[in-house]
């Protein structure tokens, strides 16, 4: 699983010749994030039960058997495309989708901070989704 994940950051890491920041991708930031953007919806242990449940059509999904729901195997690639968002054309099991476009969103907020470039805010904002990938993975359900 995390050598997919590293060779997956190693290729984006070519692509835009920005410093290897693999290093800096963790579960601990993955948690932390997550505490921070997504606990509303998918509640803090990520079970579908956060407090804005109720506001939703779609209700959140439960994060912690996205791997019993796909064999056992949890599918990194997929679950990558559906919290970046961008690429998803809004079809999918997004459908009108409820859930912030997380790859634009993150993007948007790394370009606030001073001495970003648009090439180093998209770094920081794949940079947290593999933090919460790696999160994710960790409370899978066995
Ligand atoms: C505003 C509410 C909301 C927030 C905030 C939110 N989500 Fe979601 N998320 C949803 C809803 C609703 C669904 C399921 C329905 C759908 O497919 O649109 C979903 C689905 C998902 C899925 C797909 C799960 C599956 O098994 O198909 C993943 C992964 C996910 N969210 C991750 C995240 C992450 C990571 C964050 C924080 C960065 C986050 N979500 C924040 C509402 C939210």
């Amino acid at each position: 699983m995390t050598k997919t994940l590293s060779l997956l950051a190693f290729s984006v890491n070519l692509l835009f010749a920005a410093p290897a920041s693999w290093a800096q991708t963790s579960i601990a930031l993955g948690r932390a994030d997550f505490r921070d953007n997504c606990a509303s919806c998918h509640g803090l242990a990520g079970k579908g039960d956060g407090p804005m449940r109720s506001a939703l059509v779609k209700p959140p999904a439960d994060l912690t058997t996205i791997a019993q729901r796909h064999g056992g195997q949890f599918p990194q690639e997929l679950i990558w495309e559906l919290i970046d968002g961008r690429w998803s054309g809004d079809g999918g099991p997004h459908g009108s989708r409820e859930m912030p476009v997380w790859g634009q969103e993150f993007k948007k907020r790394a370009m606030g901070q001073p001495g970003d470039s648009s090439v180093t805010a998209e770094w920081s904002a794949r940079n947290r989704i593999i933090s919460l990938l790696k999160y994710l993975e960790d409370i899978q359900v066995k």
